[in-house]
């Protein structure tokens, strides 16, 4: 399997995770949650947070656009109304067009191709001998010359811009990647833009094995690929941040987080409505509560288009704050009726002080994956993981994703359990 597919497509999504999924136990372990102040808990209203997810998802807050800068505004006043003084942390993000136009043909062959773009692919016209270079891995090109050639590569487990990026250093001029049986070759990504690449289609895998079928049976096959129109726009957005000073010496930091953009399809209720609304709720229950380390709101932009927001932030943080970052808490798509039961997600799949924390207040499943706003923080060494209903429902990112789909027991649920946890980790034996 292809470890990392950005911009996946819907169905794909459930293949891709590695998804145990036995049945959870969803055991509260009372006695922990005792020791939380059940006041604070009984403070969240899930009215409130039912209502500003209806709020957020009246619309697609698309990022970079009007839209999502309209959910930034709401998200400000809610917190300046709880009395927060909120900062605005504006950064600019690569927008891809993509290509009007996406052809592969080949020299004397009447076949035709149906290829598929790449998000971030260049545009270019290339013609070149095809090259079979196996699965694009650096070993593959130790033995094979390349220079001026088409490579026609086989997916294998390494990330699609490794395979472009590595054509590109062995002197390729476009790369072909075919895709294996059961996966369909639409809807994929290079992960970001990056200025060494050179044209990369998708071919099905039944056109990619006539390919190699072609190469393999014939001394020399010439192809061109033909991409027209891909370019990169620069676009803007903004992580909306609260930062909410410790009341003693203690310097360490805890981090919670959602993202408030939506794709462009889809109004957004669960992914991400639901987290933001959450995030709200608890801005708003703590902002009266002290605790011993400084808590750090943050509602990120632009993750939908390739996590920008959550690496802006990451990027912008001194070396002294990555240290002082105790745990980031995530939290994407916690509100659907569809989907499975809350569970927690590492980048590597292994427990570590977010998660074990929360384990101490209620038993939830953990698994991995890198797909959100917790991912920079995990690179930056930091313990960070998501919270989210899995797996997950089947319409998201889709126009089906309102309000209407969305439980109150489970914003709840999601809102009680990551306050608790944030009190845990913030305050000195809170539990003791
Ligand atoms: N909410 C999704 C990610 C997600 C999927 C979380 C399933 C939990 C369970 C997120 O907004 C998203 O769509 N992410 C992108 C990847 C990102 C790096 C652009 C995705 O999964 O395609
Ligand atoms: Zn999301």
């Amino acid at each position: 399997m292809v470890r990392k597919a950005l911009y996946i497509p819907i169905l794909l999504v459930f293949s891709i995770f590695i998804s145990a999924c036995s049945p959870p136990v969803q055991e509260v372990i009372s006695s922990s949650t005792d020791n939380v102040d059940s006041a604070i808990l009984d403070n969240l209203d899930v009215e409130k947070i039912y209502s500003n997810v209806k709020e957020l998802s009246k619309e697609p807050r698309i990022a970079g656009t009007d839209s999502e800068k309209n959910a930034a505004n709401f998200i400000t006043s809610q917190l300046e109304t709880f009395g927060y003084a909120v900062e605005s942390q504006p950064f600019e993000f690569d927008h891809y067009i993509f290509p009007k136009l996406v052809e592969l043909t080949i020299d004397g062959i009447e076949q035709s191709f149906s290829p598929e773009p790449f998000q971030y692919s260049v545009s270019g016209n290339v013609t070149g001998t095809l090259i079979n270079v196996n699965n694009g891995l650096t070993s593959d090109y130790e033995d094979i010359d390349v220079k001026g050639k088409i490579a026609v590569a086989s997916i294998s487990d390494i990330y699609f811009e490794e395979m472009v990026l590595n054509a590109a250093e062995a002197g390729a001029v476009g790369v072909i990647i075919n895709f294996a049986d059961g996966l369909p070759n639409t809807g994929w990504s290079l992960g970001k833009h990056h200025d060494d690449f050179i044209p990369t289609i998708a071919l099905s895998p039944g056109e990619g094995k006539s390919l190699l079928n072609l190469i393999r049976d014939n001394e020399s096959v010439t192809g061109t690929i033909t991409i027209e129109g891909a370019d990169i726009e620069k676009h803007e957005s903004q992580n909306i941040i609260v930062t909410k000073p410790s009341k003693t010496s203690n310097d360490e930091i805890v981090v919670v987080g959602a993202h408030y953009d939506s794709v462009e399809t889809s109004p957004g209720a669960s992914d991400n409505a639901s987290g933001t609304a959450v995030l709200l709720e608890i801005a708003r229950v703590l902002e009266s509560v002290s605790t011993d380390k400084e808590l750090r709101f943050l509602f990120f932009g632009a993750e939908e288009l390739g996590l920008f927001g959550s690496e802006k932030y990451v990027d912008e943080m001194t070396k002294s704050e990555i240290k002082r970052t105790d745990a980031m808490l995530n939290m994407d798509m916690v509100g659907s009726v569809d989907a499975g039961p809350l569970t927690m997600f590492t980048v590597d799949g292994f427990s570590n002080t977010v998660t074990d924390t929360a384990k101490t207040i209620k038993k939830i499943p953990l698994e991995f994956t890198d797909r959100s706003d917790h991912k920079p923080f995990h690179n930056a060494g930091i313990d960070a993981a998501l919270f989210s209903y899995f797996p997950s429902e089947e319409w998201y990112h889709s126009p089906q994703d309102t309000i209407d789909q969305i439980s109150k027991d489970r914003l709840d649920e999601v809102a009680s359990l990551v306050t608790a946890s944030v009190l845990k980790l913030s305050t000195n034996n809170y539990h003791e």
